[in-house]
């Protein structure tokens, strides 16, 4: 392909791309195919010749089409949202056209330090202290994962061996292995799969410690699991507080365990996945009190900043604790001789090659504004809220927890099997997509303000939809009416 073709191609593909999204309300959210149906049709060898870019967009509608989930649907409720927006889409074309790999600074210096920069705005429009900055006068900085599960398992084997490196200097004679066999991870019974998964991979024993009836892990229980572990002659070394459950959006109190946790030299974690975004806004910023007491801070700008997937931003106090973990030299990685202000992003991560993720972060940040950027989070609390009212108004459901950021959780009044065959039937028709969770040993549905283009209006047909469902589970029982919308909770922020 010439650059006139890349031009022709590029252009398409970009039109395709905006009549999708401007068109995105008239497809159903989750696609109608059977499993294996891509299999089906396509050939099962690449062809031997090359092929013309037009015949590809024909298949791209025709095959590929058919077969995706709108996860930037504004009928879209499920999970948490999947960042999306034109800015972060341009961002990444302009990487993908350079085409580099930045793991050392000479493998191209803007790319390791537009990261540098990034990252310290974006911690700063967090409210992060200082010591999680490059900008600082100390050792802290931030870089880009791919993911937040990365992020926690990295975090997890920095943990052991900086507590194999303290417990081996404290007495050389004891053996690594066996050091390694005591140590204990700890996370709450309502973390992500993720957090239990780093457990797995490294190969660390992790407690998965009760909530509390709020979904919260409290430093009490923290203090105690240690106590009773180090009773056993085990060795506490890491653990995961949540900001914002996937279940219900819950926050643990960093507050509590944060003190417990430095007390007794153990790695803390936060894994703020999604929620962590609301903090650029700073009346959310409370739900990250005692965030000083934390090692390592995560949350993905490609869940609810716009961003498109990956770009999971990780901050931590002391960039060398990654570096003394993670540092593998080779004669032809000895390039330069960086520090932690230009830092080698290579001893920062598990994979050598690393893609030049901060131009999507930095154009979104720039294009949007902070002032932007916090506009959309609002809105989409206040169109949860809207949507939490409207559920109210109708006396055959309860919304249960409280609405926390952009999740509503609700259930039917009549019980968990009737609350789960709504949430099938709505799935199994495909106009909304949401999932369950559970609350207080209740089943929940879970409704997320997902998309960027999501109206009041939308969030009014999503609502209509279910109550249509309701309707037709209980035909016998006298439908309570909705309460008209002029009557609903407040919603001045609402576009
Ligand atoms: C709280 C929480 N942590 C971690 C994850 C995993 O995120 P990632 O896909 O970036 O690993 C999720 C995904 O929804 C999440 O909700």
């Amino acid at each position: 392909m010439d650059s006139k073709e890349f031009r022709e191609f590029g252009k398409a593909a970009i039109d395709l791309i905006a009549d999708y999204m401007d068109n995105i309300r008239e497809r159903d959210v989750l696609p109608s195919v059977e499993p294996g149906y891509l299999l089906k049709m396509l050939p099962e060898n690449a062809p031997e010749q090359p092929e013309e870019w037009k015949d590809l967009i024909q298949d791209f509608n025709h095959a590929i089409m058919p077969g995706i989930t709108h996860w930037s649907s504004p009928r879209f409720h499920a999970y948490f949202p999947a960042g999306h927006s034109y800015e972060s889409i341009v961002g990444n074309i302009l990487s993908d056209g350079l085409g580099v790999i930045g793991f050392s600074w000479i493998s191209s210096p803007a790319c390791t330090e537009l990261e540098v920069v990034s990252m310290n705005w974006l911690g700063k429009l967090l409210g992060l202290p200082e010591e999680f900055l490059n900008c600082s006068d100390g050792p802290g900085g931030g870089v880009i994962q791919c993911t937040a599960s990365d992020s926690t398992h990295l975090t997890l084997l920095v943990a052991r061996d900086k507590t194999i490196r303290r417990l081996l200097a404290a007495d050389p004679a004891q053996s690594e292995g066996e050091l390694a066999a005591r140590l204990v991870a700890y996370t709450s019974d309502q973390c992500n799969s993720s957090v239990e998964k780093a457990g797995l991979l490294g190969n660390m024993k992790m407690r998965l410690l009760k909530a509390d009836s709020n979904g919260r892990l409290r430093g009490e229980t923290v203090k105690q699991a240690f106590d009773e572990d180090i009773a056993q002659g085990l060795i506490p070394c890491y653990v995961v507080a949540n900001l914002g459950t996937t279940g219900i959006c819950a926050f643990d109190p960093l507050y509590e365990i944060g003190p417990v946790c430095n007390e007794a030299n153990v790695w803390l974690h936060v894994d703020a996945a999604y929620a962590g975004a609301a903090f650029i806004c700073p009346e959310y910023r409370h739900l990250m009190k005692g965030v000083e007491y934390v090692d390592s801070f995560d949350f993905n700008p490609h869940k609810w900043l716009l961003v498109n997937f990956d770009c999971s931003a990780m901050w931590v106090k002391r960039g060398y604790d990654l570096v003394n973990a993670f540092n593998v030299q080779r004669i032809y990685l000895t390039d330069t001789d960086t520090n932690v202000k230009v830092p080698d992003y290579r001893h920062w991560q598990m994979p050598l090659g690393r893609r030049f993720r901060a131009l999507k972060l930095w154009t979104v940040m720039r294009l949007y504004g902070a002032e932007g950027l916090r506009k959309y989070i609002r809105n989409h609390i206040s169109l949860a809220l809207h949507f939490a009212n409207l559920v109210r108004s109708d006396d055959r459901f309860l919304v249960e927890p409280e609405p926390s950021m952009g999740l509503v959780c609700f259930r039917l009044r009549d019980g968990d099997s009737t609350t789960k065959l709504l949430l099938d039937n709505l799935t199994a028709k495909k106009k909304l997509y949401m999932v369950a969770a559970t609350y207080q040993s209740r089943f929940i549905i879970r409704f997320v303000v997902c998309s960027r283009l999501t109206t009041k209006e939308d969030i009014e047909y999503s609502w209509n939809k279910i109550k249509e469902e309701a309707d037709l589970l209980r035909p016998n029982k006298i439908r309570i009416p909705a309460i008209n919308p002029i009557q609903v909770h407040s919603c001045e922020k609402l576009k």
